[in-house]
């Protein structure tokens, strides 16, 4: 695990803006796993402003977002579809039918999931994977509890978690109670795993994730498993953990 201590969020965000572009460099037809959430915007703008002055290419570029909330279709503007098109794809030359989401208006769960899975496979795999964390230490959707999920698969979603979502919407009323998400596996299989950790109220969950035991109880702690694993957070995030 290498872990990168940024000053601030601009710093963090830059960091892994660079990081991404120079895989994205060696390797430009890539799959690249993407994540949501208001960590991963400041490294979209730097992608965006990279790309339009051609220091990257996403024009053979794959990419697959971790997860979807059940429920919400492309055109409401908290679905996963809406964020990733007005923070990124919109404003790179992706090839739009290189862009994979899972879709969570498929009332068929088992069908939607496995084909993803068979997506990734078929696609070769992803070779970078950008991920967040949530409050409660989850990646993507796989919210704290017993077990290691292999694949993606239906969640319901935890209370901490919706009520950390509910900034997004009117009310939190309108915050799906459950998603479609990228399993453990899923991101374990990645080549390589960058995280993005950012603020002050995420550094208990860091240092229990990163200097603690690897559990499922705290689901970004498997990734110090992972053999190419960066971690970057900027130095609020990385107060309470230690090197
Ligand atoms: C959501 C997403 C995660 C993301 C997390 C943290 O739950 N499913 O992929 O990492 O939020 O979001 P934020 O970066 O806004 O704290």
């Amino acid at each position: 695990m290498k872990v990168i201590i940024t000053e601030n969020y601009n710093e963090m965000s830059k960091a892994a803006a660079d990081l991404i572009a120079e895989e994205m460099n060696k390797k430009p037809n890539m799959v690249l796993g993407l994540a949501t959430g208001s960590t991963p915007v400041g490294t979209y703008e730097n992608l965006i402003k990279y790309n339009k002055e051609n220091k990257v290419d996403f024009s053979q570029i794959t990419t697959f977002n971790l997860d979807e909330y059940c429920g919400l279709n492309k055109e409401n503007e908290q679905s996963y579809w809406y964020f990733m098109h007005d923070n990124l794809f919109n404003h790179v030359n992706i090839n739009h039918n290189n862009i994979n989401m899972l879709d969570g208006t498929n009332p068929d769960a088992e069908k939607e999931c496995t084909s993803y899975d068979e997506k990734i496979e078929k696609a070769g795999g992803i070779d970078l994977q950008v991920l967040g964390m949530g409050h409660n230490g989850h990646i993507a959707f796989n919210e704290p509890c017993d077990y290691y999920s292999k694949g993606a698969h239906k969640v319901e979603l935890q209370e901490s978690t919706i009520n950390a979502n509910k900034r997004f919407f009117e009310d939190i009323s309108q915050v799906p109670r459950a998603s479609y998400t990228m399993g453990i596996g899923n991101i374990m299989h990645a080549k390589k795993v960058v995280m993005l950790v950012s603020g002050a109220e995420k550094a208990e969950t860091v240092a229990k994730a990163f200097n603690g035991a690897i559990v499922p109880q705290v689901p970004a702690s498997v990734l110090q498993l992972h053999n190419d694993f960066v971690l970057i957070m900027d130095k609020d995030a990385a107060s309470k953990f230690s090197k």
